[in-house]
């Protein structure tokens, strides 16, 4: 899929995802790490916020954005146009590997923006951020 392929959302949608996305970061659950993420995927004209949520088992926790997403697919949205990642960072915290992974089922060439606490903001395209993608493709005649 080519990037042209999504639209890029308009400069007061992405404000807005971004400020979901700081707003849900107030509620990240993240004992263990205190590093806090607030994350906001936007689908079908909708914003979903997801926080992260550790566990004592650490393995068990769960990402911001993988949250988001669940979010999205409860509410019957299986298509993502772009995802806003906030952490407390005064750097840009792009989405970890396993999330660009779990991104990519839903929008390969969604828009990817992630702001630090300065305001700081980094935007890229996610085709871009995980090249040579593992997908549904990959599964073919199983
Ligand atoms: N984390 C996220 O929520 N999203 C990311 O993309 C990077 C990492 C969380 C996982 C863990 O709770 C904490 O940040 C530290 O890794």
């Amino acid at each position: 899929m080519s990037p042209s392929r999504v639209p890029k959302p308009s400069a007061a949608v992405i404000a807005d995802l971004i400020a979901s996305a700081r707003k849900a970061r107030k509620r990240a659950y993240a004992p263990y790490s205190n590093f806090h993420v607030g994350a906001a995927v936007l689908a079908g004209g909708r914003i979903f916020p997801g926080v992260n949520v550790e566990i004592a088992s650490y393995p068990l926790s769960v990402c911001a954005e993988r949250n988001a997403i669940a979010a999205a697919v409860m509410a019957g949205k299986t298509t993502i146009d772009a995802v806003a990642v906030v952490a407390d960072e005064d750097v840009p915290t792009p989405p970890c590997g396993g999330c660009r992974q779990a991104l990519y089922e839903f929008g390969p060439d969604m828009l990817v923006v992630a702001e630090a606490d300065n305001g700081r903001r980094a935007e890229w395209v996610l085709s871009s951020l995980l090249p040579a993608a593992f997908d549904s493709a990959s599964l073919r005649d199983r």
